[in-house]
């Protein structure tokens, strides 16, 4: 079969995020098992927040339009999440919002998500390394139909964590998300047949 195609992007829209440092290291791991990966920064796709009445007026917005594709052409997620108030950020779940939405009386809602498979994680400055938020991410992710894999990671002091090059200081944790990019690329290679 073809490799499987992954879509890699974090929650944050922070220019030195944190989030999106993880995510670009277990796309780098998935890549070395074998998918094809896309990695994406949501600030490329400045949204305004969901309002239905403004999707009623003019429908869906360019860049929401243009993540919704790269959702539909990929099969897997790899989910960098930042812990706001213990939860995932708005910036993702607003995203989600407008992805999941239909185009056409004939396209059911959910459709860009739903059979999807994905990995979570965390990057945080405090102690716990954003778990809490990734909590309700795995329920938010389940409930539209997408598979969690089980395992998940969150990096705690991520402060003194990364290197100036991106990379995990600590070799060991380095590795470790890696795995976790490299496992989605397994599965879904699994699952795909
Ligand atoms: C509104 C807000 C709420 C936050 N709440 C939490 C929290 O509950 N737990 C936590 O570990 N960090 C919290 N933080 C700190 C973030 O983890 C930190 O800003 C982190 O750098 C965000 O991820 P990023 O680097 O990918 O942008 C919060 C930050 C903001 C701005």
């Amino acid at each position: 079969m073809s490799a499987p195609r992954i879509l890699a992007f974090s929650g944050s829209l922070r220019k030195d995020s944190f989030n999106q440092k993880l995510a670009a290291i277990a796309a780098a791991g998935a890549r070395d098992a074998g998918a094809e990966v896309t990695l994406i920064e949501l600030r490329d796709f400045p949204m305004p927040l969901f309002d239905q009445d403004l999707e009623a007026a003019s429908g869906k917005p360019e860049e929401a339009k243009r993540l919704k594709d790269l959702f539909l052409s990929h099969q897997g997620l790899i989910i960098a999440s930042p812990e706001y108030n213990s939860a995932y950020s708005a910036a993702l779940k607003n995203a989600i919002d407008w992805v999941s939405r239909g185009d056409s009386a004939d396209e059911p809602p959910i459709s860009a998500l739903a059979g999807k498979s994905a990995v979570i994680m965390a990057a945080s400055p405090g102690g716990l390394g954003g778990l809490r938020g990734l909590v309700p991410l795995r329920m938010l992710l389940g409930n539209l139909g997408i598979t969690l894999l089980p395992d998940q990671i969150a990096i705690p002091s991520a402060l003194n964590a990364f290197g100036p090059d991106g990379q995990l200081v600590d070799p060991k944790q380095e590795e470790k998300v890696k795995a976790l990019g490299a496992a989605l690329a397994t599965h879904l290679r699994k699952s795909l047949g």
